[in-house]
């Protein structure tokens, strides 16, 4: 069935935004496979764009991988990192010359301009100066999220771009996964009839929550941003990209529950390899995380010799906070977290952000007037009220580009592959996470944690820029 009978079958029409997904073969009993089709608005580019990064960790190095992967589209051409073994590996993977290496990120600045982009992939704390400083330069940028820690500086930032013009494109990479825009597409044309409610739950996955937000980089909200802004702003960029109209209100609850020192076993010590009687039935053993399963391990920053791989995540576990008693760290982010909010014409969300899970995978369930949708992130299943029929819709990336592979269900890369194609047309509307875009569920996160806090109900006003 082609892609026009497909909708026609189920009672939607075609002409949603640029954003649109093609099918491509039923695969059962209706089930249906669609990717995301070549975006009619790219054109073929005469050279490669050209960026400098700043934070070559995690972050910077999937942006760093794209370009390595697709020289003919981005080459990176600078770097700023003070971690001497990444920065080493950064300037190595991208052949970046010396006189553009440097050990933090000040120092990209006291050049001319020397490129066309800044790749912004610093610590949440370390975003919006050298963002300010980039745009006044007249960069263009790729700004990891959360925008900025605070309200008054993500509106500098918009206020900024909006001077000079640049391209500012927000890392909120679910906006590209296929999965995410076939949920939106089939919303905006009406497959459900009028939305009514959406419920959304993030499991962040319990060894995922004491790796991050326990021992490792957000474990203390006051130094980098609340888990609402740090893990879930994607969650609330989404519920608010799907149903697409302005949130009004918001109430949200939630606390540190568990990994808290008087929650910490008997026998158990400040560190996991120091000799705890309880090391080996707990769940949150760093022995077991990093040393035996070799999970999660890369901000380790292991050498390419795998011989040394143990003795070295032994001697970090030794000496970082990833060897740490999950119960006894000065980590203050809640491990569980709702929020509900009130969009116009009376569209209700509730959201859940909980660490006590055994998977991973956010789940969406949107309720409307003549269906509902139910996803996982793998499959989404739409049923029609009228018909009493369940259509599966399954992302086919049949990715030979390698798409699939980068994170976020495909969306990093295919981020990376609109905001190349934005810089090189000097165009934003290639983009879906512009920094206008992005804002407003930035601010949705400000008030969220507000209303944590408070014990309130908040009214959401986003002011004109
Ligand atoms: N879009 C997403 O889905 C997503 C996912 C994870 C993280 N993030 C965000 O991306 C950003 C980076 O996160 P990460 O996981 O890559 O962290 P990371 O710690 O792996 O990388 C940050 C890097 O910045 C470097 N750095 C510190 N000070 C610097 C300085 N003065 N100049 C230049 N570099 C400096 C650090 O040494 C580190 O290597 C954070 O804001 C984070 O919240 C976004």
């Amino acid at each position: 069935m082609n892609r026009r009978n497909l909708l026609k079958s189920l009672g939607l029409s075609i002409g949603a935004a640029v954003i649109s997904t093609e099918a491509l073969a039923k695969l059962g009993e209706n089930s249906y496979g669609y990717k995301i089709p070549a975006n009619p608005l790219h054109k073929p580019m005469a050279k490669p764009i050209t960026a400098v990064t700043l934070g070559a960790g995690n972050r910077g190095t999937v942006y760093g991988n794209f370009a390595a992967k697709f020289p003919d589209q981005m080459k990176i051409v600078g770097v700023a990192e003070p971690i001497t073994f990444r920065n080493n590996l950064y300037a190595k993977t991208h052949n970046i010359p010396d006189e553009n290496r440097f050990d933090t990120w000040e120092k990209v600045f006291q050049k001319p301009k020397f490129a066309d982009a800044i790749i912004i992939s610093t610590p949440d704390y370390m975003h919006y100066a050298p963002c300010m400083k980039a745009l006044s330069m007249g960069y263009d940028i790729l700004l990891e999220k959360p925008i900025a820690p605070t309200e008054k500086e993500c509106r500098d930032i918009l206020a900024m771009a909006k001077k000079t013009g640049s391209i500012v494109a927000v890392c909120h990479v679910l906006r590209y996964a296929p999965y995410f825009v076939k949920m939106k597409e089939l919303v905006a044309q009406g497959a459900i009839g009028e939305v009514i409610s959406v419920q959304h739950f993030e499991p962040i996955e319990h060894t995922h929550m004491a790796h991050s937000y326990v021992r490792g980089n957000w474990y203390d909200s006051k130094k980098t941003t609340p888990i609402i802004l740090a893990k879930s702003c994607h969650d609330l960029d989404i519920i608010k990209w799907v149903i697409n109209k302005k949130s009004k209100q918001i109430v949200a609850m939630g606390n540190l529950k568990w990994f808290r020192k008087e929650n910490a076993p008997e026998g158990s010590i400040a560190r996991c390899t120091d000799g705890c009687k309880v090391e080996r039935e707990c769940p949150y053993s760093a022995i077991k995380e990093y040393h035996e399963r070799r999970t999660r391990n890369k901000v380790l920053d292991l050498p390419a010799d795998k011989s040394k791989h143990s003795e070295v995540i032994m001697e970090r576990l030794r000496t970082t906070n990833y060897g740490r008693c999950v119960y006894r760290m000065e980590n203050d982010q809640p491990d569980h977290y709702i929020t509900s909010i009130m969009f116009d014409d009376n569209v209700t969300a509730n959201f859940s952000m909980e660490a006590f899970t055994s998977y991973h995978g956010r789940r969406t369930r949107v309720m409307g007037s003549m269906g509902d949708m139910v996803g996982d992130m793998e499959e989404l299943v739409i049923t029609d009220f009228r018909t009493r029929e369940s259509t599966k819709f399954i992302p086919q990336a049949e990715d030979v580009e390698g798409y699939k592979n980068s994170g976020h269900g495909g969306g990093d890369w295919l981020l990376v592959k609109d905001f190349v194609q934005a810089v090189s047309q000097q165009d934003s509307n290639l983009l879906t996470s512009t920094i206008d875009e992005s804002i407003e569920s930035h601010i949705m996160g400000f008030m969220a944690e507000e209303s944590r806090k408070k014990g309130k109900v908040m009214q959401i006003r986003m002011q004109k820029v």
